[in-house]
């Protein structure tokens, strides 16, 4: 039986696959430690769940808005506001089952076949198999070798006459890597001089460390505020992954079609954790600023653990919960006699060898690289890196 082409060539997401290997082999008992996870361990604030258990026993267990409930779009217009000092209305802000569907009903409201848009990898997984969904075309501008932020004149090489807009994610996964002012400004300039629209991600925009600052473009250059989509969301910061609950502010022009084609998708997003969201913006700060210091600490250790170890280097990470490790020394070496071809197989022989979870830098289209994520406990933290540092030390190299 025939499926389509777009379907055969849709790569499952690698996040994912090394999650569920090592979820495969926890369920056999094997002591396994995952870096693999792209959440935060925690639970979710108690805001949240009480505007949930308030959501099922009065009711709101139906259909809403398709844009999602008022209330909570007049919460994140609030949230808008006091943070970034940005007035949206809340007909130009949706509410949808995550960041990811956000980004997809995005994409679907301005690619066209053949149309390129810019990503500057590394990259998130999802990015490039949303636009190939549209029979778009990625145009990817490394930033491996300029500390992980683009550089202005790179990407102003990439630019074409199909170019039509541009995908920023700061604070970065898989780098951790957070766009200073100047990266902003210049991008904004490219978009405005290119007549580009610009997707900014900051669904972590919440966790970033030391004195590092979170810049959002809209603010640094309010010339982009109707050529930008803004994506954020209660996953990240808040711990509420599950609930999948995302929302994009847009332009007055771009919102009733990003809605529409929401609304012929999924109708809503899901009306309990729409009150569950809610209840986090309202009440749930002091959990995110809680979480936060966590992840700060944590970072600390694990950067600590890896500065000790052998054949990697790092970019230090500065958001998210991240470490994005060159593993290239390692790469052709062997691993108890195996060989150790690409960051895949590293990774695979993380995995056998030392019960060791990290994904491969392949999947965020940089090679050579390994994502560990630091949404675990101290513990785990310590005993994965000092597995880590024996796999890394009984590497041999050539
Ligand atoms: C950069 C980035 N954008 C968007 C998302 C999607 O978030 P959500 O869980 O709200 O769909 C993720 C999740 O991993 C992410 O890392």
């Amino acid at each position: 039986m025939k499926i389509s082409t777009r379907a055969s060539r849709m790569e499952p997401s690698a996040t994912l696959a090394v999650v569920n290997k090592a979820k495969a082999l926890k369920g056999q008992g094997r002591p396994v430690i995952s870096f693999g996870a792209g959440e935060p361990d925690f639970d979710s604030p108690r805001g949240a769940v009480t505007y949930a258990e308030r959501a099922i026993s009065e009711g709101q267990t139906h259909y809403t808005q398709s844009n999602g409930i008022p209330e909570l779009r007049e919460a994140v217009a609030s949230y808008y506001s006091e943070r970034f000092d940005l007035d949206y209305p809340k007909d130009q802000i949706i509410v949808g089952a995550g960041a990811k569907p956000l980004i997809y009903e995005t994409l679907a409201a301005l690619v066209d076949p053949g149309d390129e848009v810019l990503i500057f990898s590394p990259a998130w997984v999802s990015y490039v198999e949303q636009i190939r969904l549209f029979d778009g075309r990625e145009k990817i501008v490394d930033t491996t070798s300029t500390g992980c932020v683009p550089l202005a004149s790179r990407v102003a090489e990439a630019i074409t006459p199909g170019t039509v807009g541009m995908l920023i994610n700061t604070p970065n996964n898989p780098t951790g890597a957070v766009y200073d002012e100047e990266t902003l400004r210049s991008m904004a300039k490219l978009a405005v001089e290119h007549d580009l629209w610009i997707i900014f991600d900051e669904i972590y925009e919440r966790l970033v460390y030391g004195t590092t600052t979170h810049r959002n473009i809209v603010s640094l250059a309010p010339e982009v505020m109707d050529r930008t989509i803004q994506i954020n969301g209660v996953s990240k910061a808040f711990a509420m992954t599950g609930w999948r609950i995302g929302y994009a502010l847009a332009p007055g022009w771009l919102a009733p079609k990003i809605g529409a084609i929401q609304g012929h998708l999924t109708s809503n997003a899901c009306s309990i954790a729409q009150c569950a969201s809610l209840g986090a913006l309202r009440e749930a700060g002091q959990d995110v600023e809680r979480m936060r210091e966590e992840f700060s600490r944590r970072r600390d250790i694990m950067t600590g653990l890896l500065r000790e170890m052998p054949l990697i280097s790092f970019e230090e990470p500065r958001g998210a919960f991240y470490v994005f490790v060159n593993v290239q020394e390692a790469i052709g070496g062997t691993s108890e006699g195996k060989l150790l071809e690409d960051d895949g197989m590293f990774c695979e022989a993380l995995l056998e060898r030392e019960l060791v979870a990290a994904v491969p830098g392949t999947a965020f289209l940089a090679p050579g690289y390994i994502r560990l994520s630091y949404a675990n406990s101290e513990e785990e933290i310590r005993e994965g890196m000092s597995r880590l540092k024996r796999f890394l030390q009984r590497i041999e190299t050539k």
